[in-house]
């Protein structure tokens, strides 16, 4: 249903350009859970938002297309996207949207002037109650206002709102960022059971490769603005390949282990990457090919592809 095809997003800034998502390939099928994972800053968010259509300057993209079932999206006029694609086909939970509510109008209200603003067929009061119900939400919440809300309770009505057109595409950034544990989880079961009831995919973007480990169905991992690596679930958290999607798996806390192995170092400046490989300065198997030349993408398993000179 999704390919995004080599796009380039650049910010200009004082440092120079910032090469935020340099040559960047993603598919997400019907009904499937596509996880995006990857240090804070490699870039998760631009591209969330290239798809989207949503980059504004000083970013910019530079190359690339977004297809969606087959159409490019990125050549798509404003207008045309507008009234076809956006909250129709596609929608998006962003890091931070359950404060994207305005204060002062109730759930409800803000609900329904979505179904209104789109041109929704049907009775809106039932609609905003019947979605309130899906996100397991009493529907009497319409009547409250933002502030009489918790937080998850806020992130779900967020997620209410965004599914208000039945889009078949649903984009969620960090959607359980400053949630506890016992919500973040509830949400995430909440965005399988949604998939499962009624069949949309969902890419699923976050730094917490354990809190997503159980629902998605294939993982993507970016590092410095390119794929790392790509996989089913399984491949990616039992067999990683790639030493950077090694070390974050490794990150992960267990129960049984006292102690955290972590990825030593940084990533690099997006506006002044060195040659080679990116990960290179960080990686415990670097070799002298790595320091000069930037590994491609190929298969190393099955269907899992990383981009690393090991393979
Ligand atoms: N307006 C901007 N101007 C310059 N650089 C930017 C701008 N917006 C983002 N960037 C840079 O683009 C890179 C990718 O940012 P992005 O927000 O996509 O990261 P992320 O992976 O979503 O991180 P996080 O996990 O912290 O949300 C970062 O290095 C960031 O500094
Ligand atoms: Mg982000």
């Amino acid at each position: 249903m999704i390919n995004v095809k080599d796009v380039k997003v650049y910010f200009r800034s004082p440092r120079g350009q910032v090469k935020a998502l340099d040559g960047v390939n993603l598919d997400i099928g019907k009904g499937e859970i596509v996880g995006l994972a990857g240090e804070s800053g490699c870039g998760k968010s631009t591209l969330a938002l290239g798809i989207s259509r949503l980059i504004l300057p000083p970013g910019k993209i530079v190359a690339g297309e977004v297809n969606f079932d087959g159409t490019d999206i990125l050549k798509l006029e404003e207008r045309e996207f507008r009234e076809k694609y956006r909250w129709k086909k596609m929608s998006m939970v962003f890091q931070g949207s359950m404060n994207g509510f305005t204060p002062v109008f109730t759930i409800g209200y803000q609900i329904r002037e979505v179904l209104k603003i789109h041109g929704y067929n049907g009775d809106h009061n039932q609609r905003t109650r019947d979605l309130l119900q899906m996100v397991e939400l009493d529907p009497e919440i319409e009547s409250r206002f933002p502030h009489e809300l918790s937080g998850g309770q806020k992130q779900r009505a967020f997620i209410a709102m965004a599914l208000a057109l039945d889009p078949p595409f649903l984009i969620a950034d960090e959607p359980t960022t400053a949630l506890d544990v016992v919500t973040q989880v509830s949400i995430m079961n909440l965005l399988k059971k949604l998939r499962k009831e009624k069949g949309i995919a969902i890419l699923l973007i976050t730094h917490d490769l354990a809190l997503i480990s159980e629902i998605v169905d294939r993982v993507y991992i970016l590092y410095a603005g390119r794929m790392a690596e790509s996989g089913t679930a399984s491949d990616i958290f039992i067999n990683p390949q790639h030493p950077y999607t090694k070390g974050l798996i490794a990150s992960i806390p267990t129960l049984k282990s006292t102690k955290i192995a972590g990825i030593e170092g940084f990533m690099p400046d997006l506006a002044n990457l060195p040659p080679g490989c990116k990960f290179y300065p960080r990686c415990p198997y670097v070799m002298e090919v790595c320091k000069k030349d930037e590994p491609q993408l190929r298969n190393v398993r099955n269907d899992q592809v990383a981009a690393c000179w090991l393979y």
